[in-house]
């Protein structure tokens, strides 16, 4: 096999932002739009902006806008769930800036859902105390609210947006981050100089077999900033949604259809395949207790071969019905009547609490690098999020790093001396698409919703053997004409594979059950282990004995800093 290093060859140099931020859903466009008129370059992978979780958000907003909430009571409910790992005071900011903020979208014309008297409409979900979720075209808050910032960042000229470019990796100078290398689907290697850079790149579902999350949730932002030495936090909590739903024909590993937790809010019930109510006997709140214990209850169900499934029946024959379309369209799309009959149900990955560490403003631990949306860990969500407080907790901190950026100065960066990655030939596409299914496989059987010491230890050592193998591939590889799916497919398995190691690393580290993080051999939450776990990419390989995979990562990163 040919040895071929990191190359030089052709590296654009895109013409200078102030800020890039990376990402198009709620976190980067809140953020790009608030930091008008400064001059933003918004890069998102995919060929328009609607890539991401956003548009597919179904639930809608939670914020206390209603007469009898407060902020105070969305705060008690966001603690309660995140299980004793949520940080108190910024719980307080994002409750209380979020109704602020949420009230401000309202007013300048977001198209939520108002009854016949013109009132904002609210809805219910689990854990949370009073009806305060916020949404769009009944269940397609998403679609509704993503096409009315994507509207805004049209309209705004200092916003340049560049669709079908893939962030590569974060180039990072004397400490402090000082641009974005990328690959254009028109134009190849660029070098993107900004002296302030937004991470907003949405979450990492895909690492997992079964998820609700679109193709781009590959960790990408999570990598980079691992890459780069960041500090990481809270990589344990997976959040699983209990009711994806199961559609027969479709193709292993496909994102799963989600059936909006609203809808147990509205009366929907849990069943087995006898057609018996299980979650009651669970618990007190029924099919509206926290998502991990909703979660677990329907996989033991489908392991002890009872099955699952949603009984929407009644909503869908009532008058409800109105506020679930997208709902109704993707039961019928794969081949059931929900008026009809209860739809099969599974678990599946949806949400990360953790990710890149941020202070209050969205600081991670790297000069002039920002993080918000999924990507981030803020502390509000601790060991599990509440239903409807991701959007939340994009638009809050997407303000916020828009201020505080705006609030800086420092001089644009000088000129860098950049190589940029071989890349794998489009003959190898097959090999890194199984490698990806096996390390998605691997997290969803050891590292998904219940989890074990022997288990972790195993997919600890099977990463060891993917990173052997995707070593392999990287030793041979020296496409010098990729093309973007060349460059997406290749990145996002190395992405995903680091991602995996570090989420594997940390839930082996946490001894307890706490929250989504749920440890069949530690069934109890420990006080003595109930704080947050802060990590960089050094620290868990020097706790896992560092014998795995480093060499890769550090290489890539090393070139790109040349
Ligand atoms: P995303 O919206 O995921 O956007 C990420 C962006 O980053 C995309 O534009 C993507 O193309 C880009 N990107 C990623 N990597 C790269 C790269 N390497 N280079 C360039 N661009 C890149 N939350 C709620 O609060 N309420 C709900 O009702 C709700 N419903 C949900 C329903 C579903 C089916 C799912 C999957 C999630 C739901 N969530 C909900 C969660 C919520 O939608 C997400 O947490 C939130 O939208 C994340 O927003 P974001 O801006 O951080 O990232
Ligand atoms: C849902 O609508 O059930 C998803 C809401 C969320 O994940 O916040």
């Amino acid at each position: 096999m040919t040895v071929i290093r990191p190359f030089r060859p052709v590296l654009r140099v895109a013409a200078d932002a102030d800020i890039i931020v990376i990402g198009s859903g709620m976190a980067g466009m809140v953020t790009a739009l608030r930091l008008a008129p400064r001059k933003v370059t918004l890069l998102t992978k995919t060929p328009c902006l609607t890539g991401g979780s956003t548009a597919w958000a179904q639930g809608g907003i939670a914020a206390a806008v209603g007469a009898q909430d407060t902020p105070q009571s969305h705060a008690v409910d966001t603690m309660v769930a995140g299980a004793g790992l949520s940080d108190a005071p910024t719980v307080d900011l994002l409750t209380r800036d979020g109704a602020k903020r949420l009230c401000e979208m309202i007013a300048s014309g977001a198209p939520f859902d108002r009854d016949q008297a013109g009132e904002i409409l609210l809805g219910r979900e689990a854990a949370h105390s009073s009806r305060r979720i916020v949404h769009a075209g009944g269940d397609a808050t998403g679609r509704h609210l993503h096409k009315w910032l994507a509207d805004a960042v049209a309209q705004t000229p200092s916003i340049t947006v560049q669709t079908s470019a893939f962030a590569w990796d974060l180039v990072v100078e004397n400490g402090r981050v000082c641009g974005v290398v990328a690959f254009h689907e028109q134009g190849g290697w660029t070098l993107h100089k900004a002296p302030f850079v937004v991470l907003a790149t949405g979450g990492s579902g895909q690492l997992f077999q079964r998820t609700t999350n679109p193709a781009e949730g590959t960790a990408d932002g999570l990598a980079m900033a691992a890459r780069a030495g960041v500090k990481l936090a809270d990589l344990e909590f997976v959040q699983f949604h209990p009711t994806a739903l199961v559609d027969p024909k479709a193709a292993d590993g496909a994102s799963m259809p989600l059936l909006t937790e609203a809808l147990r809010g509205e009366g929907a019930t849990l069943v087995d395949g006898a057609g018996r109510r299980f979650m009651v006997d669970e618990h007190p709140d029924a099919e509206l207790a926290p998502r991990d214990v909703v979660a677990r209850a329907i996989w033991q169900r489908l392991v002890d071969g009872d099955g699952a499934y949603l009984d929407i029946r009644a909503i869908m024959a009532g008058d409800s019905a109105a506020r679930f379309p997208t709902v109704k369209a993707l039961c019928e799309a794969a081949g059931f009547d929900p008026a009809r009959e209860p739809i099969p149900v599974a678990p599946a990955a949806h949400y990360h609490m953790g990710g890149v560490a941020t202070d209050d403003c969205g600081r991670t631990s790297l000069e002039g690098l920002w993080a918000c949306g999924e990507v981030a860990a803020t502390g509000v969500h601790g060991a599990n999020r509440l239903a409807s407080n991701s959007l939340l907790e994009g638009m809050v901190f997407g303000h916020r790093v828009a201020d505080d950026i705006a609030a800086q100065s420092v001089p644009a960066p000088r000129d860098l001396d950049i190589s940029v990655p071989a890349v794998p030939a489009t003959d190898v596409a097959a090999e890194i698409a199984d490698l990806t299914a096996q390390l998605r496989v691997l997290m969803y059987e050891k590292v998904g919703l219940r989890r074990d010491g022997d288990g972790l230890d195993a997919a600890l050592s099977a990463h060891g053997d993917l990173a052997e193998k995707i070593s392999e591939i990287e030793r041979a590889a020296g496409h010098t004409k990729p093309t973007l799916a060349d460059v997406r497919r290749w990145g996002e398995l190395l992405n995903l594979a680091l991602a995996g190691r570090l989420v594997t690393l940390a839930a082996a580290q946490r001894c307890e059950s706490r929250g989504a993080h749920y440890r069949i051999d530690f069934p109890q939450a420990e006080a003595a282990t109930g704080v947050r776990q802060f990590l960089t990419l050094d620290d868990l390989q020097q706790r896992a004995g560092a014998q795995e995979g480093h060499r890769d990562d550090t290489n890539t990163a090393a070139a790109l800093s040349a």
